[in-house]
């Protein structure tokens, strides 16, 4: 082992300490060990600048994402309805709405206060009011809103249609919902987004179930 170093340490031209070997051998070692100790520095300076420009990438292309966060109403089953008949459209019911807030930014979004409006023909039959609050860091925010929806305030035009769809057994409702906030991510880069909640929806009046629900 010590032969082989030696050999490898010593080509013949490269030193001036013929006179002793013993020296010329301590002289040697110094400048490989001088000369690992460069090549360690060179690899960390490098492993550095890499791991740097890996963070950086990192950082602008998945951190500095900001994505508007989801705005949804999941499934759920209608807990009370009573409908009127093709002569008399009516409807009233109610059922908790899962409603949910998915943020899959790096950071907090905080909204304000809004409502979401449930829908008959264009015409408001119920409204839910979101509260302000916040989504946290990639995680869901769950609103479970009690709902109660009534045609009551329906025009007779509308009515009419109301009609046809109870004699057919559905009921076609649309969801619509906007949050306004702001994502915060590392406490202090900060992004104004925009949710939108845009659903259709087909409620099976013999079932009470949610038949389809359409999501933009
Ligand atoms: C929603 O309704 C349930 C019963 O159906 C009740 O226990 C709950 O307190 C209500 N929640 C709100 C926010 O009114
Ligand atoms: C309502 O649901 C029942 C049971 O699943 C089904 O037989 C019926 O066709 C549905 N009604 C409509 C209008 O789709
Ligand atoms: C309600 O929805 C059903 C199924 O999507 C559709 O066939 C029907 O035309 C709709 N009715 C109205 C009044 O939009
Ligand atoms: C929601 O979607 C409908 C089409 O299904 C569209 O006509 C309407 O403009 C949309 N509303 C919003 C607020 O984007």
């Amino acid at each position: 082992m010590a032969e082989k170093k030696q050999n490898q340490y010593q080509p013949p031209e490269s030193n001036g300490y013929h006179w002793n070997d013993q020296e010329s051998l301590h002289t040697m070692e110094d400048e490989e060990a001088k000369r690992k100790k460069k090549m360690k520095w060179t690899i960390g300076i490098i492993a550095f600048v890499i791991f740097q420009v890996v963070q950086a990438l990192f950082f602008v292309l998945v951190i500095m994402k900001f994505k508007s966060p989801k705005f949804r109403v999941g499934d759920f089953a209608v807990q009370t309805l009573t409908v009127g008949t093709q002569a008399s459209p009516s409807f009233d019911m109610s059922f908790i709405a899962p409603i949910r807030v998915k943020n899959t930014n790096w950071g907090p979004f905080k909204y304000d206060a809004s409502t979401v409006d449930f829908t008959y023909g264009g015409v408001l039959v119920g409204q839910v009011i979101i509260p302000k609050s916040k989504a946290n860091f990639k995680s869901t925010k769950k609103i479970n809103a009690n709902v109660t929806l009534s045609s009551a305030t329906l025009p007779s035009d509308i009515n009419s249609n109301l009609g046809n769809d109870l004699s057919s057994g559905v009921i076609n409702l649309s969801i619509q919902g906007e949050l306004k906030g702001k994502i915060t991510v590392m406490f202090m880069f900060k992004k104004k987004k925009t949710s939108l909640m845009n659903c259709t929806m087909v409620i099976n009046t013999s079932t009470k179930a949610v038949q389809s629900m359409l999501c933009k």
